[in-house]
């Protein structure tokens, strides 16, 4: 899968560009705050619907205009795709691809795939809990819509029983006999998101571990971590689980067990990644993460992902950059940099110098 081209208008500080792209390697290059980052951005707001930076759609949108506009054209094995996009300066928002309107994220997802790889990336490892839920979350839903709608479904559920836990708090009410309600469809969706997590979760350790161990011998560990433990993941056990904790929530007015408390667990030779692995054995980590999510998505779609690495070369030292380098080299990739001396000698490689919100091919 490639990208051909991208047309932005109003889009952060672009007012109007259009960029070609090489179906191998691009470099996006110029000096800090010019608009690198933007492009990047653009792109993976058709894969996963949002940014991944910004809070509300409404920043997207060039300072002083009423909406910001984005085309983006791609191809796969299969056929061609034109995706929309227009994003009002009220934060609203309109997508079609292949000119249907798209109404749900997850009708959007599974088109155009991409992998980002950027320097807060190195949170995956050293963050919290809820950074590697949305790093399985997003990975996930790419490939899988429905499971972004289980997930999505499951939050609703969850507030709810939160809202019955508070509200038994402030009534003094008895929220014992229709708590069970909640936890019976909560633990009928949380079955399949678990089931999903920990099939997911195998695969990229198997992935990660063969990356890690090509790169420096070391011996990466990945692991899913469900809050809920149980011998067989079934909707049935899951909820006599909850059922069976339902004093300590009562107790505390809120859910305190489920999915929304999953974690991985990341360990270099064993050792838990977070405390001990070194700055660059994180981002090793973190690194071997996101090529065994590409080559995932490579095994179920039959199509690589665009990867997308944001400013990440100059932040890997020269064996790691070789072996990466070597990885994507039949594959599409949008390298932003601060210098060109990424180039090498491919041909096929294409130059994008971008100053002031301008793009300048210079291949
Ligand atoms: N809504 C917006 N309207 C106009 N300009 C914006 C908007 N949002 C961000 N910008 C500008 O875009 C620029 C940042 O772009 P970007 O993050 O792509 O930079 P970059 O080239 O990746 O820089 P760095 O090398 O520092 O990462 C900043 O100058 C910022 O002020
Ligand atoms: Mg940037």
């Amino acid at each position: 899968m490639y990208i051909k081209k991208l047309k932005l208008t109003n889009f952060r500080n672009y007012d109007g560009a259009e960029i070609e792209f090489s179906p191998l390697t691009n470099i996006i290059y110029g000096n800090n705050a010019q608009g690198k980052t933007n492009i990047l951005e653009a792109v993976y707001l058709f894969a996963q619907g949002k940014s991944h930076r910004a809070k509300t759609d409404k920043e997207l949108v060039k300072f002083g205009s009423d909406f910001a506009g984005l085309k983006i054209e791609f191809e796969d094995s299969r056929r061609s795709h034109t995706g929309k996009m227009q994003i009002l300066k009220d934060g609203r928002k309109g997508v079609s691809i292949n000119h249907v309107n798209i109404t749900k994220l997850s009708q959007l997802m599974n088109y155009l795939n991409v992998v980002m790889f950027s320097p807060e990336d190195l949170n995956i490892v050293k963050g919290s809990p809820n950074i590697r839920r949305r790093f399985i979350d997003s990975a996930i839903s790419q490939l899988y819509p429905s499971y972004l709608a289980t997930l999505m479904e499951y939050n609703k559920v969850l507030n709810q029983k939160n809202s019955l836990l508070r509200s038994g708090k402030l009534s003094g009410k008895n929220v014992r006999d229709t708590l069970w309600i909640w936890n019976e469809q909560l633990a009928s969706l949380a079955v399949r998101i678990m089931i999903a997590r920990q099939e997911f979760t195998d695969q990229i350790a198997s992935g990660a571990g063969a990356v890690g161990k090509d790169i420096s011998g070391e011996k990466l560990g990945i692991k899913y971590i469900p809050n809920i433990r149980l011998d067989a993941i079934t909707a049935e056990d899951m909820c006599e689980y909850l059922n069976d904790h339902a004093d300590r929530e009562i107790d505390a007015s809120s859910s305190q067990y489920g999915i929304q408390r999953d974690d991985l667990e990341i360990t270099v030779d064993g050792r838990d990644a977070k405390l001990f692995a070194s700055q660059g054995q994180q981002r090793t980590a973190a690194l071997s993460m996101k090529i065994a999510q590409s080559e995932y998505i490579n095994d179920i779609k039959g199509e690589y992902p665009i990867l997308l690495l944001d400013d990440i070369m100059s932040e890997l030292d020269i064996d790691r950059r070789m072996y990466l380098s070597e990885r994507i080299r039949d594959k599409q990739v949008l390298i932003t940099s601060t210098d060109t001396d990424l180039k090498g000698d491919n041909t096929d490689t294409r130059l994008f110098k971008i100053e002031k919100g301008t793009v300048k091919d210079v291949s």
